[in-house]
């Protein structure tokens, strides 16, 4: 299957910014671990222009290492999972001390902060064409259906693995691993899949069966819904933004002042509210375990004083696009925009 695979590659192969060419040498690292820790979690569309915008504006390592911590928070914001931010900065400060060069094997790269086990392989693979074992949720639904491994998810990831250390092939690696994550993408996708195109159809069990059945998923428990308030404070032309603490949820990102819903779990956490303040609406945002009703209120500065306002700054309101506010606040910045 491997070499089927791998023939399919070569004519099918997507063309990426952070990728060679089927059978060429490897690319850039820097620009390998890029795309990988953009792409976890993430779609291959929504990654593009982010990682266009990264490499344009810090082109190398030793670029990115010298960033402005807050610059390249903001040039986040919108991807989500902002810890990924946290780490890719301490991660290229991490490589740009010691030489500039990332390691070139599984292990050295599992050292550096933020790659994990998924990461470590996939950069090991695909920038130094290391036999690495790379799996990440493409390759996971291709493997199980291949397999028709009847075990539901999260219980199956190591049967998964196995399977999925078994079919990888000692040379071109890399081109393999990208070989899975395409066909997981553009073929073998979780709904609707086009086995009529696949090149692993001849030995896919999970075929006879139905593919979409696989993988099978344990029940999912409900996401609990929180509640929570942001504050729009607000004078002539300005407002009132703050710096979220570097750990915990959308930590390190400008942000709204709010109540503090990201550190309570059930939505009790009420604030005492004197002075003036009207709602202006809710916005709700789904993060992975749990959705949030985010209610916005309005303030005048004064009454705002008299909460015991947070550090922050006054931004320009017309340049708010730049101020770089995680989704849920840019949601909730345009609710007042459009009102
Ligand atoms: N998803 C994660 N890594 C990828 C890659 N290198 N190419 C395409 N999709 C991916």
């Amino acid at each position: 299957p491997a070499a089927a695979l791998l023939g399919w590659y070569d004519r099918q192969a997507r063309v990426l910014p952070w990728r060679a060419a089927p059978g060429q040498p490897p690319p850039d690292p820097y620009r390998v671990w890029l795309s990988e820790v953009m792409l976890q979690q993430t779609t291959v569309a929504a990654v593009q222009p982010y990682f266009a915008k990264f490499t344009l504006a810090w082109p190398t390592v030793a670029a990115l290492a010298a960033a402005d911590e807050g610059e390249v928070m903001a040039a986040w914001a919108g991807l989500g999972y902002y810890a990924r931010a946290r780490n890719l900065i301490a991660c290229a400060r991490a490589v740009a001390q010691s030489g500039g060069a990332f390691p070139d094997t599984e292990d050295g790269l599992r050292q550096l902060p933020g790659l994990g086990a998924y990461t470590a392989a996939a950069v090991a693979a695909i920038a130094f064409g290391r036999r690495a074992v790379v799996v990440d949720a493409n390759v996971e639904r291709v493997v199980a259906r291949l397999y028709a491994i009847a075990e539901p998810l999260p219980g199956a990831r190591k049967a998964i693995r196995a399977r999925a250390d078994e079919l990888t092939p000692d040379e071109r690696s890399g081109d393999f691993a990208q070989a899975m994550m395409d066909l997981g993408a553009t073929v073998c996708t979780s709904r609707a899949p086009r086995c009529l195109l696949c090149p692993l159809a001849e030995w896919c069990a999970g075929r006879r069966a139905g593919a979409e059945r696989y993988p099978v998923k344990a029940a999912k428990q409900a996401k609990p819904l929180r509640q929570g308030r942001a504050f729009w404070i607000a004078q002539p032309g300005q407002v009132w933004l703050v710096r979220r603490p570097g750990k915990g949820m959308l930590g390190g990102m400008r942000a709204l002042p709010d109540d503090g819903w990201s550190a309570r779990g059930d939505g009790s956490g009420q604030l005492p509210l004197p002075g003036n303040w009207r709602s202006l609406g809710t916005v709700r945002h789904s993060f992975t375990h749990f959705d949030l009703e985010l209610q916005l209120m309005l303030y005048s500065p004064e009454d705002w004083v008299s909460l015991g306002a947070e550090q922050g700054e006054w931004w320009a309101i017309d340049r708010l696009a730049e101020a770089g506010l995680p989704t849920l606040f840019a949601k909730a910045a345009a609710l007042v925009l459009a009102s």
